[in-house]
């Protein structure tokens, strides 16, 4: 028996300045896009922003439902836009914003794993990889890629 270990390294920001200018925009759209979260339920009110290759900005936000599995996270809202408008450009970020009643966490609000789930598809399809850039108030974290926050990544093939 061996003992192993995961290591995960990130960045933390203090502000939106201290990144690089594309990351920033990214960053703005995914807090603009929390303010058309839908979230009369939960009162969680999360946005999202991937970036393509060719620089496009996809924005989403979560969309609740009275019947709730029918509602659709911000992150799945915003990556399913992009496959659907621009199916084949390669997704290379995607910037997250939430907090409860349209503010921002102190810690970043972390993505379920379902959302992770398919940030590593279409990483995985892409072929290129998507940064993850989780936005709280207090501090911004950047994980490099979607390994760093979905490690031992499902692939049936
Ligand atoms: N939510 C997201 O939009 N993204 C996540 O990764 C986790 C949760 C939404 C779903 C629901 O509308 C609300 O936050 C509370 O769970």
């Amino acid at each position: 028996m061996t003992d192993k270990k995961v290591e995960i390294l990130f960045k933390e920001f203090s502000s939106p300045e201290e990144m690089p200018s594309a990351d920033q925009k990214l960053v703005r759209a995914a807090m603009e896009a929390q303010k058309s979260s839908y979230a009369p339920y939960s009162h969680f009110n999360v946005g999202a922003a991937v970036r393509l290759e060719d620089g496009t900005i996809i924005k989403g936000s979560n969309q609740e439902n009275a019947a709730s599995p029918s509602g659709l996270c911000a992150e799945r809202t915003a990556m399913f836009a992009a496959g659907a408008n621009y199916p084949g450009v390669p997704m290379v970020s995607i910037a997250i914003a939430g907090g409860p009643s349209l503010g921002l966490c102190a810690n970043p609000a972390t993505p379920c794993g379902a959302c992770r789930q398919v940030m590593a598809e279409y990483q995985k399809i892409g072929g290129k990889p998507m940064s993850v850039i989780l936005v709280g108030a207090d501090k911004i974290w950047k994980f490099d890629r979607v390994d760093d926050v979905l490690p031992f990544i499902f692939d049936s093939i």
